[in-house]
């Protein structure tokens, strides 16, 4: 994986002069981020931002979060930046926060939805970086993550492929992505600090910084697509479960039918119980919630490209660390809660 400090290969950097050629001509690309890939056009081109919605297939008034390259821009980008704002992005930039702001009048309302407000944010994906430097000062690139609308995002090169195969053109490949979550949305209008999205900076890290408790939005009013129930879904049936004993007694039911069942969970006492078949194959995941966030959209993929019919996973622990997780698998299982 390339990291922030790391060269970048010479092919890499001459694809990343070509992609930006591409951005100018007002094309489409999709390039890595540390969270997960994104769909980048230039925010000053209109017919370009459109493409992005057409290809991704989302409604037009869903905002896209706006991605640039030097933090000395924040003002530039948005007006009325409170002294919150200004320490989370010292703090936090390059890297995954977004904050959403008064948007400044550089940033056209075919970005933001027709709101008054954007969400801002600077990756630190050194191919991200690269990319914004070549395309110039003061330029940025709307990015919603490279997936289909409503689908689990892509952390590879190769999930964006298997999505847009022949309507991407242009697919820089940065390897696996570092968080394998999305940025963590800060909300920083109205003199409130609110979580609108949790994600790749933990909740913890962003009061320990602001020496302040900040309020965690569940149901926002804000429109945030990222917060309807359909989000981050598979289509793979998806269950959550909450302990050994109610797996099992689900399991039985599951293997009686003959439905073909992937179980994923952090509890390798599972294992020792279970015997692996055609119908019914375990995933281990590991116990803490970073490791467990860069593997999950992976994982979830892969169950769902095997065809099996139904996903159980383990709820993660109620605390505040498996926020972004647990947010993640409540999405992804409600569309097939009864
Ligand atoms: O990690 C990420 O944030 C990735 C990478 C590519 O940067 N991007 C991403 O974009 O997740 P997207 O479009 O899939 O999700 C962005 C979320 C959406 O839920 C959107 O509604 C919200 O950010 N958002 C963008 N602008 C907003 C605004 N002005 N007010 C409230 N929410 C906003
Ligand atoms: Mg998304």
């Amino acid at each position: 994986m390339l990291q922030i400090d790391h060269p970048i290969p010479d092919l890499v950097n001459q694809q990343i002069t070509s992609a930006a050629m591409s951005l100018r001509k007002g094309d489409v690309v999709a390039f890595p981020t540390e969270t997960v890939y994104g769909l980048g056009a230039d925010i000053s081109q209109p017919l370009a931002i459109q493409k992005i919605f057409d290809i991704k297939g989302r409604p037009s008034n869903h905002p896209l979060i706006v991605h640039f390259g030097n933090s000395a821009d924040l003002g530039y980008w948005a007006k009325d930046v409170p002294a919150a704002a200004w320490l989370l992005a010292r703090y936090f930039w390059p890297g995954p926060l977004t904050l959403i702001l008064p948007k400044s009048s550089h940033i056209p309302t075919s970005v933001t939805g027709g709101q008054e407000t954007v969400g801002l944010r600077i990756p630190r994906h050194p191919v991200a970086l690269k990319l914004l430097k070549e395309l110039g000062d003061r330029q940025a690139l709307a990015a919603p993550s490279a997936n289909k609308f409503g689908c689990v995002s892509p952390t590879t090169a190769d999930h964006v492929k298997n999505a847009f195969h022949g309507t991407l053109e242009v697919i820089l490949d940065g390897g696996p992505c570092e968080i394998g979550l999305e940025s963590t949305i800060v909300s920083c209008v109205s003199n409130e600090i609110m979580i609108l999205r949790p994600g790749g900076v933990p909740v913890s890290a962003i009061e320990n910084v602001l020496k302040q408790k900040v309020s965690i939005k569940s149901q926002s009013k804000i429109r945030t697509p990222g917060s309807l129930a359909s989000h981050y879904a598979t289509r793979t049936p998806l269950e959550i479960y909450s302990d050994s004993k109610s797996v099992l007694s689900r399991l039985s039911e599951l293997m009686y039918k003959g439905i073909r069942t992937a179980i994923v969970s952090r509890e390798p006492y599972l294992t020792s119980v279970l015997s692996p078949s055609d119908n019914l194959h375990f995933i281990l995941m590991p116990n803490d919630p970073v490791a467990f966030g860069k593997r999950l959209y992976a994982t979830l993929r892969k169950l769902d490209d095997a065809n099996f019919e139904q996903i159980l996973i383990e709820a993660p622990p109620d605390n505040l660390e498996w926020l972004a997780v647990a947010d993640r698998l409540t999405r992804a299982s409600h569309l097939f809660h009864k």
